[in-house]
């Protein structure tokens, strides 16, 4: 340990950085650009560095149009990969947006998945429920995200009552991952693996009560593994078929969501012989069975609700969703995931302070960009 220590010393003192390298190092990485040495926003940003202000450092970087086109766009274009690799190769669509306009505004992002706010740009052609259009042509124009991103009404725009607007939940582009193939579950898996940061894979449990599963999940004669159904499938149905019965009303129709109030959608009952005493979708009421074993920091005050809404702010006030947040701009700004002990303190330390700062997504951007942790891209040490 005193070898380590001492090996530390050393590779710190070699590679000592100077306040210009700092102030450089931490633009690119919240900006993914790389600034001229001599540009003003440079020599601000190093003139605090050299005062011991790295967090005004950082905060000179995330008021750039660079921050909100390229680096925060392409964090919130992570989100909405259908294959949840993170990948930014898609393109600007409502869900990124709004993400991106969250953070400019500083609104509290535990919120994200319930209110009835969206952002669009202020430029043509209009945005449209049935297609990306509006999105992908002001990205090609280079439209700046900073000054033309702006809040607009989910329900106004879907024409449904405002309580069925649930943030994210309810954008056309989670909508077409989530709503439109199969039955809703891969709605909860985007949950999981966007929002919590992990997979059903993860977190199955074949403890949890399998009250919920419904009648198409077969419950499958098989002599070799005859408990196949409570070992292998109700550990991930249960808690997933407990919480799809949040959107039952939504669905995806080719090109628009649709809500419809009047009835469960006909795809909560298919299959009804595979299980014939599996559970009855009747309305759209879910459970959380997330708040023990494994998933115990996924626990909410909310552990049973109706609707997008209140599912999405049981999402939002768990731990695990700051946690996972912090994990996210960590890994963006540190470029590493956190794998030691002192760096998953580390990410504790930010989801408490994430929380504790009215989930402020910038707050958390600057407050990642200035650590010591993620500039000395060492095990924390000093600077
Ligand atoms: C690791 C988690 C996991 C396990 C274990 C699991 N499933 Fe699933 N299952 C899923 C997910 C996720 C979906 C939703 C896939 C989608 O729509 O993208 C799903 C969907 C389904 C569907 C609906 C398919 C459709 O058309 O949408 C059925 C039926 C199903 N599973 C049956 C089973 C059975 C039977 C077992 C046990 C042998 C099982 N599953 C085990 C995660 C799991």
């Amino acid at each position: 340990m005193k070898v380590l220590k001492f090996l530390i010393l050393i590779a710190s003192i070699s590679f000592a950085q100077t306040s210009e390298d700092i102030a450089i190092k931490m633009y690119s990485r919240l900006t993914e650009s790389i600034p001229a040495t001599n540009s003003s926003i440079i020599q601000t940003m190093k003139g605090h560095i050299q005062n011991g202000d790295f967090l005004s450092a950082a905060k000179e970087a995330t008021q750039s149009n660079d921050f909100y086109n390229i680096g925060l766009k392409n964090f919130a274009k992570s989100f909405t990969d259908v294959n949840n690799e993170g990948s930014i190769r898609m393109p600007l669509n409502d869900m990124s947006a709004t993400i991106i306009g969250f953070t400019r505004d500083d609104i509290d992002f535990s919120t994200i998945l319930s209110a009835d706010t969206f952002y669009r740009l202020n430029t043509t052609p209009a945005f449209s429920i049935a297609n990306n259009t509006h999105y992908e042509s002001a990205e090609n124009s280079y439209a700046n995200l900073k000054t033309s991103l702006v809040a607009d009404t989910i329900s106004s725009v879907n024409n449904f009552a405002p309580s069925k607007a649930a943030g994210l939940l309810t954008t056309r582009a989670f909508a077409a991952n989530s709503y439109e193939a199969g039955t809703n579950r891969a709605a909860v898996n985007n949950i999981m693996n966007q929002f919590f940061c992990k997979t059903m894979e993860q977190v199955q449990d074949s403890t949890r009560p399998a009250t919920r599963v419904a009648r198409d999940v077969f419950i499958v004669p098989n002599p070799t593994i005859p408990h196949l159904f409570q070992t292998r499938c109700s550990g991930c149905h249960g808690l997933m078929d407990g919480m799809r019965g949040a959107f039952a009303h939504y669905h995806f129709n080719e090109r628009t969501m649709v809500y419809d109030d009047s009835k469960v959608h006909d795809k909560y009952s298919i299959n009804a012989t595979n299980n014939p005493t599996g559970y009855i979708t009747t309305d759209d009421s879910w459970i959380n069975l997330l708040n023990y074993g494994v998933t115990e920091s996924f626990k909410s005050t909310l552990l049973s609700g109706k609707g997008a809404k209140s599912l999405g702010t049981a999402i939002t006030t768990s731990k695990q969703f700051s946690v996972c947040m912090s994990q996210r701009v960590y890994k963006k700004l540190c470029l590493k995931d956190p794998s030691t002990t002192s760096e998953k303190n580390y990410i504790l330390n930010l989801a408490n302070e994430f929380k504790n700062n009215s989930y402020n997504m910038k707050k958390l951007f600057e407050s990642a960009a200035s650590s010591a942790r993620c500039i000395t891209d060492s095990e924390g040490g000093a600077l």
